[in-house]
């Protein structure tokens, strides 16, 4: 029986491309170029798997053949770039990767945090063009971070793992906002209290992480008037998706100093930066680093493996999201 031809849009780790191998008809991305709309159109019709992540751009129009392709594997837990709709009208399975990453990425969130509540690209930034004159005791002074309040909007697992830092390792208090209710016994466990809306949790947060997925639901749920909502002082974390905040409602707030400083690991166009976002002194920016450690990313290939393995057996795939 010949075995199912699969698509890698990527490079993926090494060990993980070569049990892909084994097990599959594999095709590799060796050079790793991201691949255009016209070619993942074209792989559509010739593969049976396709294992993209989010730098590939599957809209209704990658759909619009009757394709070959059978699942959409996606490397990847946030899969706002695939039309899942399209997908579901096709029969076409599409699966993610959830948990494996949930640690690193916050990780990460807590990393942003405390750069910017710290004030750590500043002084890094400050150091590497030379221009340091030494310890004073008004230089480059930051928030503190222990003991004061994080609003957490989505509360799923990387919302959860976030909660977990912050509260256990920094004693801070939680708020959280999340469409459907969360059970006391999960609050509880973060000493966490839900609100009933975005609206209501801004103002009473010293720092503001994203953790809700992309897409249209949440596109620019961070605004002007929501920007306006924050703490003078408060700081805004996002490690979700680019498209939830409003860049340009971002770069105004930071500037004009309505709020204390944000960081971001995820952008709007990405890899392309919005160029007003560039001249926010309180920004730490980051290049979409949230999943990438060496464990976290082959945990996600095994996943994505496993998905397919599922699949091509005839059972549903433990991740199925479409
Ligand atoms: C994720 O898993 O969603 C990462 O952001 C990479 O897509």
């Amino acid at each position: 029986m010949s075995r199912p031809r699969i698509l890698v849009t990527r490079r993926w780790p090494e060990a993980v491309e070569t049990r892909l191998a084994q097990e599959f008809d594999a095709t590799f991305n060796p050079d790793d170029t991201p691949m255009t709309e016209a070619a993942l159109r074209d792989a559509m019709a010739e593969y049976d798997a396709i294992l993209p992540t989010v730098t590939d751009k599957l809209g209704v129009a990658a759909f619009a053949e009757a394709p070959r392709v059978r699942i959409l594997a996606n490397y990847g837990v946030g899969f706002s770039h695939i039309d899942t709709e399209a997908a579901k009208a096709r029969d076409i399975v599409v699966t993610n990767t959830p948990d494996v990453l949930s640690d690193c990425t916050a990780d990460l969130a807590m990393t942003l945090l405390l750069m910017a509540a710290r004030r750590a690209g500043e002084g890094e930034r400050e150091l590497r063009a030379g221009d340091w004159s030494g310890w004073r005791p008004t230089h480059l002074v930051g928030s503190k971070v222990s003991g004061k309040t994080l609003g957490i909007i989505g509360f799923g697992r990387i919302g959860r793992e976030m909660a977990r830092r912050a509260h256990h390792g920094f004693g801070m208090k939680i708020l959280v906002q999340n469409r459907s209710q969360v059970a006391p016994e999960t609050l509880a466990e973060f000493g966490a209290t839900q609100v009933g809306s975005v609206e209501e949790l801004l103002p009473d947060c010293d720092f503001v992480s994203l953790h809700c997925p992309g897409g249209d639901a949440n596109r620019h749920l961070i605004n002007a008037d929501r920007l306006a909502l924050m703490r003078a002082d408060a700081f805004l974390i996002n490690t979700a998706r680019g498209e939830v905040i409003h860049e340009e409602d971002l770069a105004n707030a930071l500037q004009k100093g309505r709020i204390g400083g944000a960081a971001l690991d995820v952008f709007e166009g990405e890899p392309a930066i919005n160029p007003v976002l560039r001249n926010c002194d309180r920004l730490v920016m980051l290049p979409h680093l949230g999943s990438a450690t060496r464990e976290t990313r082959e945990g996600m290939g095994l996943r994505a493996l496993e998905n397919l393995q599922a699949f091509f057996t005839g059972s549903t795939p433990p991740d199925r999201v479409a």
